[in-house]
Parts: structure tokens; sequence; C-alpha cells
């Protein structure tokens, strides 16, 4: 495939499920919100500058005072048409009724010429802009909530690492939108516990399959054990982190970390994709993270190991979307669960699981990734991308010294 296909097929993603006309709306409001807004307020002098809110204009100090609210207006429009966002109706159509609003008042006040009185001038740009008001008015269905999770996937969903942190998250999340799950994890008690409140709170069926999924058969004995049921959404999210210098680290541990965090969700994929394939819809999330967009010394491997899930996971969306499979890679930040406890990182912030894994739930679908968390996103869309790799490398080195033990520094 030349560029130039994969750039159109690219494109052909970004715009599809809406009208044309949407998508010029969507395109403005990018194009608003990250070229023209950005230059009026960093590069125009505020002498020359000038908002109009209502139709009344604002110069000088004043309007640049307003910039950054209109540039808000645009980056709201251009992330809620690309997202169809359920809060884009009645917004959308309520902002292009007060642009035609102002159109009007603005013509009145300042635009009269000659015997014509800017009133009247004015009903022409005012009637225009309710032409876009009254479209998104009448588009109101597309902007409105998308089907339950298992109204989409319709089958049951697999969690791996089900007995703590984000994956007793993702079943919880999954069982509230009454998808079965089949839990899975080494301990298996807590697998039960957990197995228990879902079906008393959510009234779904659950299946508790205990397993090692760090043995080279583990993620085989997991395939087999769900082999008589319809599996649609399975999450790879078993993993853990191990902290410290390579040298001062055990083989044993890292092979582990390697087989879980890597092998498995590559042999359990591979697995239990054909059904999907079969079915025609299926979803695949792979939890990486951000650790996996830099190197990161003194959690090496580790970070390896999630650049090669988000590797994995990013060009597996691109081949399944023809075949109705959704594939998302989950890229977390530092994340309240045993996740440090267990890599034998010092404590430190962690954000709680249940808005990662609904960022991760949400953005299903829709893209191939997600970062969640808008901190996590700048650094990684900025510095990481930005900086060069042995930059990142020394940057990621000092952060990371300062979550690790002296002994394995
Ligand atoms: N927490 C964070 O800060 C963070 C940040 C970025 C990415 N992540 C990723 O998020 C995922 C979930 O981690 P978490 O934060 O929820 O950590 P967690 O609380 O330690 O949970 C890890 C889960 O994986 C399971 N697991 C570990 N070893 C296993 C094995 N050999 N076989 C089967 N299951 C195994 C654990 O269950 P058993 O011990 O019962 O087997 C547990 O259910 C991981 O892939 C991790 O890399 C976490």
């Amino acid at each position: 495939m030349g560029a130039l296909s994969a750039l159109r097929s690219w494109l052909g993603d970004v715009f599809a499920g809406r009208p044309g006309w949407m998508n010029a709306m969507m395109l403005f409001c990018a194009y608003m919100a990250f070229v023209y807004v950005p230059w009026d307020f960093f590069a125009k002098p505020a002498a020359h500058d000038a908002e109009v809110w209502f139709g009344i204009m604002l110069t000088g100090g004043w309007a640049k005072l307003t910039e950054p609210l209109h540039w808000l207006v645009y980056a709201a429009g251009a992330y809620g048409f690309r997202r169809m966002r359920g809060w884009m109706w009645p917004w959308a159509s309520l902002y292009t009724v007060q642009i035609a609003l102002g159109m009007w008042v603005w013509s009145g006040i300042y635009a009269s010429s000659g015997a014509v009185s800017g009133w009247i001038l004015g009903l022409i740009p005012g009637l225009l802009f309710l032409v876009p008001s009254v479209a998104l008015w009448r588009a109101r269905p597309l902007f409105q909530e998308r089907p339950t999770l298992r109204q989409r996937y319709a089958g049951w969903a697999l969690v791996t690492g089900a007995s703590a942190g984000l994956g007793a998250e993702f079943a919880r999340q999954l069982a509230r939108d009454g998808v079965p799950c089949v839990l899975t994890a080494r301990r298996e008690d807590r697998l039960r516990d957990l197995a228990e409140e879902l079906e008393r709170d959510h009234g779904v069926e659950t299946r508790v399959v205990a397993a090692d999924l760090a043995q080279p058969d583990g993620a085989d004995t997991v395939a087999n054990a769900v082999a008589d049921l319809d599996v649609a959404i399975l999450v790879n999210n078993a993993g853990f982190g191990y902290q410290g210098r390579f040298d001062k680290q055990e083989t044993a541990r890292l092979r582990d970390m390697v087989t879980l965090n890597c092998a498995t969700p590559v042999v359990l994929t591979s697995r239990l994709m054909g059904r999907m394939k079969e079915r025609g819809s299926g979803a695949v999330v792979i939890t990486g993270s951000v650790s996996g967009r830099q190197p990161l010394p003194l959690h090496a491997v580790y970070g390896a190991t999630k650049a090669f899930d988000q590797l994995f996971g990013e060009a597996l969306a691109n081949e399944l979307r023809a075949d109705g499979i959704d594939v998302l890679v989950l890229e977390p930040g530092s994340t309240q669960s045993e996740f440090q406890h267990v890599s034998g990182a010092l404590p430190h912030h962690g954000v709680p699981a249940d808005p990662v894994v609904a960022d991760a739930l949400d953005a299903l679908g829709w893209q191939a990734s997600v970062i969640s968390g808008w901190w996590n996103w700048i650094r990684a869309n900025t510095a990481m991308r930005l900086l060069p790799r042995g930059v990142a490398a020394h940057l990621g080195r000092s952060i990371m010294a300062s979550q690790t033990p002296e002994d394995m520094r």
C-alpha cells in the first residue's frame, strides 16, 4: 500500500460515521483550535486584536483575554465531533444559534451602509447561520449515547489479572453493562469473591479460571477453559513490573514478566480471535502503559514489554478493523493497585483504577490506543515525542530513580 492510499484509508476512518457537512464543521473547529486561534493569540499584537461575543466587538486587551474561551469552544467542538459526544447536542446547535444572533446584532450595531440599516443587512448572515443550527438539531440522534458493551459485542468477556487493580475494575465495569465475565488470575479465592459480587450486584453469569499465565502453557490452559463460551471481549490485562537495575534482577522473574506481559496476550488473542472473526464482531483490550513510550532505565524490561504491547495492539487494530474486531491499547500512568508493591517500587502517587478503565471502555471502537489522564497525555505527546531518545532515557532514569529503593539502583 502506497503512502497515499494509506493516508486515504486513515482519513476514511477519521471521517467515517458523520455526514459530509458535519465533517466540514469538525475540520473547521480543528483549524480554529490548532491553527487560527493559537496564531491569533500568540502572534497578533493586542492593538490589532478583535473578538466578537454575542455580536459585541471587544478589542485590544479585552479581546486577548477572551481568546482562550474561543479556543476552548473550538477545541471542544473538534473533539466532540471527532468522538460524536452526547453532550454536543444541544450545545453545538445552541452555539450556532448564538453565532446567527451575533451576526445580526453585529451588523445592526456596526455595519449600516448608506440607506440600508445594518439590522436589515444582518438578517442575511444571521439566517445563513441558522442553517447549521437546524442541521445540528436534526442530527441529534447521531450524538445520542452509544449502545452498551453488551449490545455492541453480545457475548462473554474474558478478563486476565481480574483478582486485583485494573483487572477487577474492568470486570466490574463490564458486568455493570450486563456483560458475563470469565475471571482469571492465580488467586482463586479473590476471583470467587469478585464473581459473587458481580452476580449479586449486576446479575451476570461468571466463570472463574485460576491459572498462572507466566507459565508457557498458561494462556492455552485459559483458552481451553473457555472453549465452550462465546467470548466476544478479551481484556489482556494481567501483568507486573520489576523495578531496579538489570544486573541486580533475577533471571527467572524477568522471564516470567516477558511471558506474562508479551507472550500471553499474543497467545490468548490468537486463540480467541477466530471465533470473533466468525461472528463478525469482538473486542480486544491490551493493557499497555505510558512506560512503553520511551527507554526506561531502572525499569528497562518492563518498559520494553509495554512498548511491545503497544506496537502489537496498534498494528492488530489496523489488521482486524475490517473484520469488525475493535482493538485498543490502554496506556495508564501510575494507578492505585498492587502494581507498585509487586514491582518493588517505593510507594508513590497513583490515580484510582475506575476512571482509567472508564477511559478504556469509552475509547474502545474509536481509536487504537488511549492514554488515560490529561497530564500523561501531554507528557507522552510533547516531551516523549519531541526529545531525542537519549535525553528521554536520562529523564526516565531520574524519575525511576526516585521510585526505586536504593539497593536496587
Ligand atoms: N498500576 C499502574 O501504575 C500501572 C500503570 C501502567 C500499566 N499498568 C498495567 O496494568 C495491568 C494491571 O496491573 P495493576 O495495576 O492492576 O496491577 P495489580 O493490582 O498488581 O494486578 C495485576 C493482576 O495480574 C495478575 N497476575 C500477576 N501475575 C500473574 C500470573 N503469573 N498469572 C496470572 N495472573 C497474574 C494478578 O493476579 P494474581 O496475583 O492473583 O495472579 C493481578 O490480578 C498490568 O499489565 C500493568 O502492567 C499498571
